[in-house]
C-alpha cells in the first residue's frame, strides 16, 4: 500500500475515489461541500430526498458524478454533530475502509471532516488512516479449499486536508508499521491448535527475528528445566507437545540501557488439563496464545520503525492438556523462583507460566516488565469486551499503559491490586495456591503474578476479553498491539 497526503482541489483529484462524511443532520461536512459545488449541487439533492442518512456505519457509493475527475464518491456516516468525536471519525473510516476492499476500486482521498484538532491531529490522522485500512484488508488465513479471489485492489490512500504534512506522514508510517504487526499477530492467533503448536510458534518468532534483525533465542525443554522452570513444566507435562521459552531481543537504543521486558502467555490450546473444561465455545482456546502473538508482533513494530529503544519479549508456549502424565489437583510445583504452588485447579496454567517467564525476566535487570495474557474468564465478566483489565505494582506504569490505549483507541482499565487480594492464595501445603475461588479472580490471579515480581515494576494486561472475538466474527482482533505500540512510541519520545 502507498500512502499520501492530498492538500487541496478535491474535485480535481486524480484518484478512483473520494471518501467524504455526511452528519445525520443531512449536512455535507466541509470538504463534501467543495465537492457538492463542483458538481452542481447532486449530493446535495441526494441528501435532501432521504438518501443517505449519515448514520453511523452506513455507506453510500456514488458513480459518475459530472464535474468532478474520480469516478467514485463514497458517502459514509459521522453520526450526529454533538456527538462528533474522534470514535465517530474512526467509526466512519473504518466503514468506509471496509467498503471500499470489497470493490476493485484501487485508489482514495479521505477527505471526512474531523474532531477538533485536540482529539485527533494531523499525526494520529495520518496513523489512524494507515492502521484502519490495513484492519480493513485483513483476511483470516483461512483453510478452506476452492478459494474465491479477493476482490481487494486498494492501493494508494491519500488523506487530507493536513496543517502538517511531515506529523501526518510520520502518523502514516507508523500506522502502517501497526497495521502489518497487527497481522503478524491476527495471523498467529486466528492458526488452528493442531498448526500453531508450541514449536511452530518459536519457528515463527525465529522467522520474524530473521525478517527484522531481532536476536532471538529459543530454550527447548531440556534448557526449560536447566532455568528449574518448574511450574512451566507442571503445564506442559499432560502434553504431548514439548514446551519451547521463547527469547527475542531488539536493541535499537543508542547507549546500553535497561530494557522493557515484554512477557507473552502463549498457551497453543487451554483445554483446562485434568480442570477440563466445558466443550461449549473450547475451541476458542487456541486463541490463549495471543498474549505471546501480541508481544512478538509488538517486536517487529518496533524493528520496522526502528525505534531508539531496548526491548525483551519473552514467549513460554506449551500445549496444556490432560494426557496420562498430567499434573494433577493438589500436585505442587517449584518454581524457577524457588517459591512452591499448590496447584489445586490445573486450569489455572496462565500463571503457572507466567510465573516462570516473570522470574526469568530479572536477569535483564528491566526498567519495567509487562505481561499480556488471555488470563480470566473473571475479567471478561468485570470488564466485558471493550477494555483489556491492566493491574501492576508500579502506579505511573499502569497509568503510562492506561493512556496509550486511550490514544491508540485499545483501552485497558485497572483492577484494584491491594494487598488482601492475596490472602486468598493461602495453601496449607505450599507457598501459596494457583487459585484463589471465584471472587475477584482476576485480581486473585494478579495477585498471584505479583509474588513474582516483587522488585520490578511491572504491570499486567489481562486481555482475555478483548484479544479475539466470538460468534460470527470470531478470529483475532490484534489487540492490545495498538496499545503496547503507542506505550512504546511515548517512552522512545522520551
Ligand atoms: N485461558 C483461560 C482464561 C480465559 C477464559 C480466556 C475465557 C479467554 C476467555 C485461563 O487459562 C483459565 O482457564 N482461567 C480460569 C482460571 C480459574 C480456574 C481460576 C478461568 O478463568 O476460569
Ligand atoms: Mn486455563
Ligand atoms: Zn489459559
Amino acid at each position: 500500500m502507498e500512502f499520501g497526503v492530498w492538500s487541496k482541489g478535491l474535485a480535481a483529484l486524480a484518484v478512483d475515489c473520494l471518501v467524504l462524511g455526511v452528519f445525520e443532520e443531512a449536512e455535507l461536512g466541509g470538504e463534501a461541500g467543495s465537492v457538492d459545488a463542483a458538481c452542481g449541487g447532486r449530493l446535495h439533492k441526494l441528501l435532501a430526498r432521504g438518501d443517505f442518512l449519515g448514520r453511523p456505519g452506513d455507506t453510500l457509493l456514488v458513480g459518475d458524478l459530472p464535474g468532478i475527475a474520480a469516478a467514485h464518491v463514497l458517502l459514509t456516516g459521522l453520526g450526529t454533530k454533538k456527538q462528533f468525536q474522534r470514535k465517530s471519525w474512526r467509526r466512519a473510516w473504518s466503514a468506509a475502509a471496509g467498503a471500499l476492499v470489497r470493490t476493485r476500486i484501487r485508489s482514495c482521498a479521505v477527505a471526512l471532516d474531523r474532531p477538533e484538532a485536540r482529539q485527533l491531529d494531523d499525526y494520529y490522522l495520518g496513523r489512524a488512516v494507515a492502521e484502519i485500512a490495513g484492519g480493513a484488508r485483513y483476511r483470516i488465513n483461512d483453510l478452506k479449499t476452492g478459494k474465491k479471489p479477493r476482490p481487494d485492489a486498494l492501493e494508494r490512500v491519500l488523506v487530507g486536508p493536513v496543517r502538517k504534512a511531515a506529523a501526518a506522514a510520520r502518523g502514516l508510517a507508523h500506522g502502517e508499521a501497526l497495521a502489518a504487526a497487527m497481522t503478524v499477530q491476527r495471523d498467529l492467533a486466528n492458526l488452528p491448535g493442531n498448526v500453531c503448536t508450541p514449536r511452530f510458534l518459536a519457528e515463527q518468532a525465529r522467522a520474524q527475528a530473521k525478517r527484522h534483525g531481532l536476536r532471538v533465542r529459543v530454550l527447548d525443554e531440556a534448557a526449560i528445566r536447566r532455568e528449574k522452570m518448574g511450574c512451566l513444566l507442571a503445564v506442559a507435562q499432560g502434553s504431548h507437545e514439548p514446551p519451547r521459552f521463547i527469547v527475542l531481543e531488539y536493541q535499537g537504543a543508542k547507549k546500553p540501557q535497561p530494557p522493557i521486558v515484554l512477557v507473552g502467555k502463549g498457551v497453543t490450546f487451554d483445554s483446562g488439563g485434568i480442570s477440563l473444561k466445558d466443550p461449549p465455545g473450547m475451541d476458542e482456546m487456541k486463541f490463549d496464545m495471543s498474549g505471546a502473538a501480541a508481544v512478538i508482533a509488538t517486536l517487529t513494530f518496533a524493528a520496522s520503525l526502528r525505534l531508539p529503544l531496548h526491548l525483551v519479549g519473552l514467549a513460554p508456549a506449551v500445549e496444556n492438556m490432560p494426557g496420562g502424565k498430567a499434573v494433577k489437583p493438589g500436585d505442587i510445583a517449584t518454581s524457577a523462583s524457588g517459591q512452591t504452588v499448590e496447584i489445586l485447579n490445573t486450569d489455572a496454567e496462565g500463571r503457572l507460566i507466567l510465573c516462570d517467564a516473570l522470574h526469568y525476566a530479572r536477569r535483564f535487570r528491566p526498567a519495567a516488565v509487562i505481561d499480556i495474557a488471555t488470563l480470566t474468564g473473571a475479567c471478561v465478566i468485570a470488564l466485558g469486551h471493550h477494555h483489556s483489565g491492566v493491574m501492576g505494582n508500579d502506579e505511573r506504569l499502569v497509568r503510562g499503559l492506561q493512556e496509550a490505549g486511550v490514544r491508540a483507541d485499545d483501552r485497558c482499565w485497572p483492577l484494584p491490586l491491594t494487598e488482601e487480594y492475596a490472602d486468598q492464595l493461602k495453601s496449607n501445603f505450599a507457598d501459596f495456591a494457583n487459585v484463589g475461588g471465584r471472587d475477584g479472580g482476576a485480581i486473585t490471579a494478579a495477585a498471584f503474578l505479583a509474588k513474582f515480581t516483587q522488585g520490578l515494576k511491572w504491570a499486567h494486561l489481562d486481555i482475555a476479553g478483548t484479544a479475539y472475538q466470538s460468534g460470527t466474527a470470531k478470529g483475532s482482533t490484534g489487540r492490545p498491539t495498538a496499545l503496547l505500540a503507542d506505550f512504546l512510541l511515548q517512552h522512545a519520545a522520551r
